[in-house]
């Protein structure tokens, strides 16, 4: 093919101004790392190969990368400058690359539309360099857009090399360039560092293109905000909100209802059926998929979860890795952990906790109970307070309850321990033996009733 585009995406900074032990790219921003947006927005907008500037922990960036053959890794193991990171990567383009889009791993904002935009105008007019421009009401820290005459880009000035005059100018720098490879190969060969920051900055390339007479040419983005970079946990949050937004925008237009969407979490990559509805609060992450006509209420955290159709997850439920098949009901403030999978009707009440447990159709544990390592069959109900003592100190043990058995409120079921089908264990009954089917099991001592003895205690 003729014309490929391969993009550089510069992530060695280690982010300083975020205070933290993490790099900054990989902070995760509306589920994702910070990085996975722009590297995802450009292969969208037709990017084939895309490599990536690492330094400062760098094995997690390749970690999360890993398996994906279109993306390799150039080292840059001292960061001195944006255009020294480009100097790094160079060797690893791709050569069949005529075009080379750049980009930094800090502007999660980025759309695949505008950088489809920006490639077609950098086509169309045959410019040697493209910039991503946009005009902010506040410039600082952004490099300015300095141009000439003929209206083409002559010079970008960082706001610290900036004289007054270069501060007014209010047309910035996105940080995001098409340029031609052959260009690009010399020009950042020739950077120098004589700056106030005593970096080598790439943006230094635009002198070099206009000095030689080529065409350097802004394209102005409407949308400022799209190009706003994090560099600071501040600006995270606020691009995390605009995250949020798009996100929560695109499931109310495919269906989702949503009683305040300003107050709901939704992680990248979430699916949600239509005629859902999302109470404040709620925050779903991973790869959760939740079906139609589900009721998710206010302040439930739902993380890895694969949720039917019809389930009504009440206030303030947790859960996570667990399988909810259809009509399911939830909560309040249940906790499903991993392993848990719960058949069509079942009800899990208030103050329940599974973990590793199978309920089967119709089954019922309206309260305050914990169910770990269980199997248990049909339309059984768990009374209040049952609890399956699972664990001995050393090892995990198993409960097997049958189908149609009825458990009395406050049993304890040590196990492994088996209560076979459509038997009873009365309430207060510690399950000590199997019980079989079609039994009662009873385990308390005998009530004594000594009558007149208050009387004679006063
Ligand atoms: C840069 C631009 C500025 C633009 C702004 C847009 C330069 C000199 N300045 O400034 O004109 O307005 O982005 O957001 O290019 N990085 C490396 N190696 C390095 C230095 C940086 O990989 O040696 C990476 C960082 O990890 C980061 C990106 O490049 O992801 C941008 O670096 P940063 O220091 O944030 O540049 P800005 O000062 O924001
Ligand atoms: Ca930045």
């Amino acid at each position: 093919m003729a014309n490929k585009m391969a993009a550089i995406v510069l992530a060695a900074g280690m982010g300083t101004r975020m205070k933290s032990g993490l790099v900054k790219v990989m902070h995760t921003v509306a589920g994702a790392p910070m990085i996975a947006w722009p590297v995802a927005a450009a292969f969208d907008s037709g990017v084939e190969r895309c490599v990536l500037v690492v330094g400062h922990q760098q094995e997690k960036v390749r970690e999360y990368f890993s398996g994906r053959d279109e993306v390799s890794f150039a080292e840059q193991s001292e960061q001195l400058g944006t255009g020294h990171a480009v100097r790094c990567a160079m060797p690893a383009l791709d050569t069949a690359a005529q075009t080379v889009m750049i980009l930094c791993g800090d502007t999660p904002l980025l759309t695949a539309a505008t950088l489809r935009g920006m490639l077609e105008r950098h086509r169309e007019t045959g410019a040697c360099v493209t910039v991503m421009t946009a005009t902010f009401a506040d410039p600082f820290g952004y490099g300015r857009i300095v141009k000439g005459e003929g209206g083409g880009i002559v010079a970008i000035t960082e706001e610290k090399d900036a004289s007054p005059q270069e501060r007014d100018i209010d047309e910035v720098n996105a940080g995001v360039y098409c340029v031609d490879r052959a260009f690009l190969e010399q020009a950042v060969g020739r950077l120098t560092n004589d700056n106030a920051q005593g970096e080598y900055y790439l943006t230094d390339v635009v002198r070099q293109a206009a000095a030689q007479g080529l065409d350097c040419l802004a394209y102005r983005v409407g949308d400022a905000q799209e190009i706003s970079g994090v560099n600071d946990r501040v600006q995270m949050a606020e691009a995390a909100r605009v995250l949020r937004e798009r996100i929560n925008r695109e499931l109310m237009l495919s269906g989702v209802t949503m009683i305040d969407p300003a107050a709901v979490y939704i992680d990248l990559g979430v699916r949600i059926g239509r005629d859902t509805v999302i109470h404040p609060g709620a925050t779903i992450k991973g790869k959760t998929v939740i079906g139609e006509h589900c009721e998710i209420g206010q302040g439930a955290l739902i993380k890895d979860c694969s949720i039917g159709d019809a389930v009504v997850v009440k206030a303030g439920s947790v859960m996570e890795q667990a399988v909810v098949r259809d009509e399911v009901a939830i909560g309040p403030m249940a906790h499903l952990r991993p392993g848990t999978e719960l058949s069509p009707h079942v009800k899990i009440g208030n103050f329940v906790e599974t973990k590793k447990a199978f309920m089967g159709e119709g089954s019922k544990a309206s309260h305050l109970t914990y169910l770990g390592d269980a199997t248990i069959g049909r339309d059984v109900n768990i009374g209040c307070g049952t609890i399956t003592c699972n664990y001995d100190g050393v090892k995990k043990h198993q409960t097997i309850i049958e189908d149609d058995v009825f458990v009395g409120s406050d049993v304890q079921l040590v196990a492994p321990v088996k209560v076979g089908r459509n038997s009873l264990i009365a309430a207060g009954t510690t399950v000590t033996m199997d019980v079989p089917p079609d039994s009662l099991a009873i385990a308390r001592a005998p009530q004594v009733n000594k009558e007149g003895w208050k009387l004679r205690k006063k």
